[in-house]
């Protein structure tokens, strides 16, 4: 597959090397800034050649790239975040081109099925009474937000399942937690890339889901596997969508 890299900072460089470790070719490196881009401009020229583009940039610059690659007929897999407001105008424009975008907040497989087994866990655990449940993530020291997004979307996920919980409390509590009441807590420490559990507790045992990521290859791989899916295809789709179908072939 020909890959244009549109953003080539953290994530392009890891996306790339996953992409070359699988015999992918990198046709382009557009970053108005890295010195080891192949061009500062999304433009006729620097993806013609490209089969698929890869978008991890910054919020303010998404938008335009995926409009302005899908006016030049490119398929694109977005793993910016922080844009998802223009996203209606942003499809609006995908269909109208024909092309077609792939998107999602954490392009990681491993976190995917993950919401998709803490769903299922939720429904399960939330029938009997005695079951409490929780959240806890752990991130590095130099992570701005706090939750992390991944446990927002977690959170919403458990409490879509489990009735029983409609409020959720990210401060610390003085005072007894209320049955209604999720507690998530985020811990900020050393160098974790991104730990996430769901807990289930009972008078009886503890139950616990804990996602723990290596490092930034997961993203990459996942964003390689959206693309290799959206090559041909028009429309737009959400990384989950994309595993719904590859399961089902
Ligand atoms: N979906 C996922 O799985 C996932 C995983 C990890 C990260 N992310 C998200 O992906 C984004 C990138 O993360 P990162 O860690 O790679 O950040 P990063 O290291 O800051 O890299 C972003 C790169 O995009 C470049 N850029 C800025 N404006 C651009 C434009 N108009 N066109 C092309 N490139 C442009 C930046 O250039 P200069 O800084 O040199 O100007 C920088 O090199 C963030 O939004 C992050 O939250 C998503």
């Amino acid at each position: 597959m020909k890959i244009a890299l549109i953003g080539y900072g953290k994530m392009g460089r890891e996306v790339e090397q996953v992409a070359l470790s699988k015999g992918h070719v990198i046709t382009a490196r557009i970053d108005p800034l890295s010195g080891e881009r192949t061009t500062p401009h999304l433009s006729p020229e620097s993806v013609s050649d490209a089969e698929v583009c890869i978008e991890f940039s910054q919020p303010q610059a998404a938008v335009e790239n995926i409009e302005k690659s899908a006016r030049l007929k490119k398929n694109v897999v977005v793993g910016t975040t922080g844009w998802y407001e223009h996203l209606s105008r942003v499809e609006a424009t995908v269909r109208q081109e024909n092309t077609a975008l792939v998107y999602a907040p954490n392009f990681s497989l491993g976190v995917n099925l993950f919401y998709r087994i803490a769903a299922a866990a939720a429904a399960l655990f939330s029938r009997f009474e005695d079951y409490d449940v929780s959240g806890l993530e752990m991130h590095h020291r130099k992570k701005l937000d706090s939750p992390s997004g991944t446990a927002k979307k977690l959170t919403q996920i458990v409490l879509d399942h489990f009735p029983r919980k409609r409020e959720v409390v990210t401060d610390c509590l003085n005072r007894p937690i209320r049955p209604d009441e999720f507690h998530l807590v985020s811990v900020r420490s050393g160098h974790f890339p991104g730990t996430h559990s769901v807990v289930f507790d009972s008078t009886a045992d503890t139950v616990e889901l804990t996602h723990t990521a290596r490092s930034r290859a997961g993203f990459a791989f996942g964003a390689l596997l959206a693309a290799e899916w959206v090559v041909g295809r028009k429309g737009v789709y959400t990384f989950d969508q994309v595993l719904e179908n590859l399961m089902q072939a």
